[in-house]
């Protein structure tokens, strides 16, 4: 049967490959540690299913509108008041079947064939394959370690040609954990307005801070800023609910349209009983929220303590749940007479002795490795003791 080229083009997920070669390891009876989740391992809080189970028991089982349940449209325009004093009307909110939907459609819909979309690389890889399936043209951006591998207003102000339409940003990042401070994205805003582009502000992690970091939107810092900002936002990370697929923006309005125009046609609603449950997730239970956030916390102080020890270097996370690992200094060593020539063969060669993490290669950062601490403290003690005797053994 013949595949598009459209689809040929798209490579498959690294961590899809990475989690069939766990599997497969694990029916062979290996013990493997998995570090390459991309979820809390908490379970989504009681209070949250039980709201989803009253829906089922209510019926509210049907389509609902296109761009999401009235109810749960103002409780999103609620949290943008609250959290972040964004003012935004129901119109301009659009929910979808995860982030990773909203941001497809915002990138369908702001992009056209040739369309440039600028990426500071580390960037979380789904945003470069779906600007392709879009049409557009990525421009990676490669940030530097001496600015946080944060994208500098000069770096974006070089990226910008006649045919960039928008920048993708992501605060608190995944993989590296950098988070923008108000005063760095005031600076790319300067920019943005001068050279009339927009941006799609990814802001999933916004909840998962450390240290006292606060976490801005580039959206409230300018009138024009808000006029050309689309925020994407979701309830997967914060509230341990990945799998219910309910992500969210907000975008000018006649953007906002659109968006409920072509989501009419790809999915329609998102899950009516999940929306129901959303409602009553954004609407409190801070202190379970704030417990988990403590969690991760305390993790990633302790990994960050045990790659001290092992003399690894690292990007210090501010936000979300990953440690971005250097292991520039391993490339070119080799495992019982296997080279190690990037990011990819290390994951793999690791793999093999009990301990899967994310290679930086697919993030646009060959000298690094992802590891999550979205997982037990069990896991990270067994792990980090194999990933230490790993080291320990190249030559
Ligand atoms: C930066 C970033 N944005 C968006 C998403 C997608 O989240 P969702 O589960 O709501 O689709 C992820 C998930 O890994 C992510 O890391």
């Amino acid at each position: 049967m013949k595949i598009s080229k459209k689809a040929q083009s798209i490579p498959s997920s690294v961590t899809l490959e990475i989690s069939a070669k766990v599997k497969q390891l694990k029916s062979e009876g290996k013990s493997i540690i998995g570090f390459t989740a991309g979820e809390p391992n908490f379970n989504t809080p009681d209070y949250i299913v039980d709201s989803a189970k009253e829906a089922l028991d209510n019926g509210v089982t049907k389509y609902t509108p296109v761009a999401g349940m009235p109810e749960l449209k103002e409780a999103i325009v609620k949290k943008f008041k609250v959290d972040n004093n964004l003012d935004y009307d129901p119109s301009q909110i659009i929910v979808s079947n995860g982030a990773k939907s909203s941001l497809f459609h915002a990138i369908y819909c702001l992009v056209d064939e040739g369309d440039e979309v600028i990426l500071p690389a580390p960037f979380w890889f789904t945003y470069e394959e779906q600007i392709k399936i879009c049409g557009g043209k990525p421009v990676i951006v490669q940030t530097k370690p001496e600015n946080g591998y944060k994208i500098t207003p000069e770096e974006l102000d070089n990226a910008i040609t006649d045919k960039t339409v928008t920048l993708i940003l992501n605060s608190p990042s995944n993989p590296t954990g950098a988070i923008y401070t108000e005063e760095e994205l005031k600076a790319l805003a300067e920019v943005v307005e001068r050279r009339g582009i927009t941006v799609i502000s990814d802001e999933i992690y916004e909840k998962l801070v450390y240290d006292n970091v606060k976490h801005v939107s580039i959206a409230t810092l300018s009138p024009y800023m808000k006029e050309n900002t689309i925020v994407i936002n979701g309830v997967s990370k914060t509230y341990a609910m990945t799998g219910w697929r309910i992500g969210y923006l907000a975008a000018p309005k006649a953007l906002a349209a659109a968006i409920n125009r072509v989501q009419g046609h790809t999915t329609s609603n998102a899950c009516s009983f999940a929306q129901y449950a959303s409602i009553t997730a954004l609407s409190g239970g801070e202190d379970i929220i704030e417990s988990m956030r403590l969690e991760f916390d305390n993790r990633r102080k302790y990994m960050c303590d045990l790659l001290d020890d092992m003399g690894v270097s690292y990007i210090k996370p501010q936000g979300a749940f990953y440690l971005f690992i250097d292991i520039s200094k391993f490339i070119g060593k080799s495992f019982n007479g296997r080279v190690i020539d990037g990011s990819v063969s290390f994951a793999s060669i690791l793999t093999e002795n009990g301990v899967a993490l994310i290679p930086g290669l697919p993030f646009h950062a060959d000298n690094f490795v992802r590891v999550s601490y979205a997982v037990s403290m069990d896991d990270i003690k067994e792990g980090f003791k194999r990933i230490k005797e790993f080291i320990s053994k190249l030559k």
